[in-house]
């Protein structure tokens, strides 16, 4: 199946995607795995004719955003993220009216159409050096996710007005697991991604983005890592650190341990997809250029 996903690419010119948190199989044969700002970076930059986007729903939507002539595949259009679904445009621009004069930041996991409310998108990767970048007495509203919100309000020492979202994968996580994984591994460092509820980013050693969280690995001298995020970025991990330890804590949301969404990519639906050009992400034009202008700012930093 791999080999004949890698011929059908290079005969459609097709470029695959990947985000960390997908299967170890979809990973193998995508041209790119990333996080979601790199992922984004990625899309905006590929001159391939097809881009199959292994993730969930709102990743792809942002590629085609940010190529509306270009053929755009998700293999399963049921992959969709919980923080996305659960902010709808209509109730989102109902929340805006009370706060005018707010300057809008969305984080990338939302719906194109709350894209297209927003002024500013951010990703986990690069949250704190936009907010940063913003004068000391803006007005900014943040959705959907209050956790990371929070921790961005944390971080900076500032108040941000919070949409009340969170995703269910990382919202689960207890700090309670994390004290007893630490109490097993005591050598151990924990890293978080900041999904994560403030009491469990309280007991971390490092919080980042995916791609943040590999890259500091790799730069530490030790050897054994409480990974507070979805599983499936273990693959990633122990290619790059072949003689560290990682430790994944349970993400379970209704006895499925992870984020059921990126499992839902598989090598059949990748292989599908690519010969019948289909399910193919369509969006309206006017919808996606003003979401794009908010994505085109994150962009320019
Ligand atoms: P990053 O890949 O930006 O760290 O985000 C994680 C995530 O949950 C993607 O939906
Ligand atoms: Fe959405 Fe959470 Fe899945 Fe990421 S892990 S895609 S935030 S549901």
């Amino acid at each position: 199946m791999k080999d004949k996903i890698t011929q059908l690419k290079k005969a459609k010119n097709a470029i695959i995607l990947a985000h960390y948190y997908t299967l170890p199989e979809v990973q193998d044969v995508a041209d790119f795995v990333g996080d979601s700002l790199a992922l984004s970076q990625k899309a905006a930059a590929t001159d391939a004719d097809i881009i199959l986007f292994a993730g969930v729903h709102f990743m792809a939507e942002t590629a085609k955003i940010l190529n509306p002539q270009k053929k755009v595949l998700i293999p399963d259009l049921d992959a969709g993220c919980c923080l996305a679904d659960d902010c709808s445009a209509e109730r989102f621009a109902d929340f805006l009216k009370d706060y005018p004069n707010h300057t809008v930041l969305s984080y990338i996991n939302c719906s194109a159409g709350v894209k297209a409310l927003s002024d500013i998108i951010v990703t986990s990767g690069n949250a704190l050096k936009i907010v940063k970048s913003l004068p000391e007495n803006e007005k900014i509203v943040f959705a959907p996710d209050k956790n990371l919100g929070h921790y961005i309000c944390q971080t900076l020492g500032r108040e941000m007005v919070l949409w009340d979202g969170v995703c269910h994968v990382h919202d689960r996580i207890k700090p309670e697991q994390i004290a007893s994984l630490r109490n097993e591994y005591p050598d151990a460092q924990v890293i978080a991604h900041p999904e994560c509820r403030s009491e469990v980013l309280a007991l971390a050693n490092f919080v980042g983005s995916t791609a943040a969280m590999l890259k500091h690995v790799a730069q530490s001298q030790d050897k054994t890592f409480i990974v507070v995020t979805e599983r499936g970025i273990l693959y990633e991990l122990t290619k790059q650190n072949p003689g560290k330890i990682f430790i994944p804590v349970n993400a379970s949301v209704n006895g499925f341990d992870g984020c059921r969404s990126m499992k839902l990519n598989n090598l059949d639906n990748i292989y599908q997809a690519l010969v019948t050009e289909q399910p193919e992400l369509i969006l309206d034009d006017e919808l996606s250029r003003k979401a794009k202008k908010a994505i085109d700012r994150m962009l320019s930093y």
